[in-house]
């Protein structure tokens, strides 16, 4: 048996990663207009969601997507300037601005495993004692608001970091979108409900379940919303330069985003793409490429558990052309 030194493993990782893979520079223009052509196939595949009548109003056709890079410069392609409704993306706001002001406090409340079962599942809150899988499920979502709420307005606050981190003042609920999903919420009231019955909300249910539709109507664009994202691209640190997070706890996002953030497809999602991304069922994903960009893409076209169908195939020609996932 030959013996094995740390010089002769150098030597062979050297041989066999070709260099080549991981892109250094990329002009982002011009992979992004290769990509928006290689997904035409792929436009209107799925069904948008109808359970929320206002996003059904939506054209399933429609594909933009925006990639800001650290320094905040924005490429886009397509739709990248229409705004949409966020939906589930407003829940990666959402949990790191509990973070900032919290620290772990929240997640006595919350778990941080993957759930495998639809994002408006209640099974396992029986099983669980009224404690969420992870921040990214409708009940999870519903915990971290009323976590929030702690600190004032959930929807105005996460409202004026958008609005400043995208640099776009005209951010706002779609007051159409709200009402629609309010009149349709009786799976998350039941959800909410359950979990008070455990002890575990702080305010009263309604209360809860109007910030938490408020923040879901919330409606951007990719380019607001991959600068949005820039701070867990930049371990933390925010377009001023000021934090949001350590670096510790951006990680951690991160890592939840890539486990938990596009529902029980969260396995599928990270074999294909290979970043830690956070879907909506408005057809909106973002990605993260720490250390480098924020993606963002959106198609309101869904799979069976709620993801971009295109999305995620514009996601798995981003990272496979370019090399850069976190694997
Ligand atoms: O509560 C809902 O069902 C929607 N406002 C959001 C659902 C969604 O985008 C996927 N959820 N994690």
């Amino acid at each position: 048996m030959p013996e094995i030194t740390g010089r002769r493993f150098d030597k062979a990782v050297r041989e066999t990663v070709p260099r080549s893979r991981y892109a250094a520079s990329v002009d982002l223009a011009v992979l992004l207009d290769r990509i928006a052509a290689d997904v035409v196939p792929e436009l209107g595949n799925g069904a948008v969601a109808d359970y929320i009548p206002a996003l059904a109003r939506v054209d399933p056709r429609r594909f933009g997507m925006a990639v800001a890079s650290l320094d905040g410069t924005v490429a886009g392609v397509g739709d990248w300037q229409v705004p949409f409704s966020i939906q589930s993306v407003s829940k990666v706001f959402t949990l790191s601005l509990v973070l900032s002001l919290a620290g772990d406090e929240v997640w006595w409340r919350v778990g941080r495993e993957p759930s495998g079962d639809p994002f408006n599942s209640l099974i396992q809150l029986e099983n669980e004692g009224g404690i969420p899988r992870n921040p990214f499920i409708n009940s999870g979502a519903l915990v971290v608001t009323d976590e929030l709420a702690r600190f004032g307005d959930v929807t105005e606050r996460l409202l004026a970091f958008l609005r400043t981190e995208s640099g776009c003042s005209d951010i706002e609920v779609d007051a159409e979108v709200a009402t629609s999903e309010a009149e349709h919420a009786d799976r998350n009231r039941a959800l909410a409900y359950f979990m008070a019955s455990y002890g575990n909300m702080r305010h009263p249910v309604p209360d809860v379940l109007a910030q938490y539709v408020r923040q879901c109507s919330i409606a951007m664009s990719c380019a607001d919303l991959a600068r949005s994202a820039l701070f867990l691209a930049r371990h933390g640190v925010r377009n001023d330069g000021t934090r949001l997070l350590g670096s510790s706890a951006a990680k951690r996002v991160n890592a939840v985003m890539l486990t938990c953030g596009t529902y029980d497809a969260a396995g599928q999602f990270a074999y294909r793409v290979g970043l830690p991304g956070k879907s909506g069922v408005g057809g909106g994903i973002v990605a993260i490429v720490p250390g480098r960009c924020a993606v963002c893409v959106w198609s309101p076209a869904l799979d069976a558990r709620g993801n971009s169908v295109a999305g995620v195939a514009a996601l798995d020609h981003f990272t496979t052309e370019t090399g850069w996932s976190v694997f």
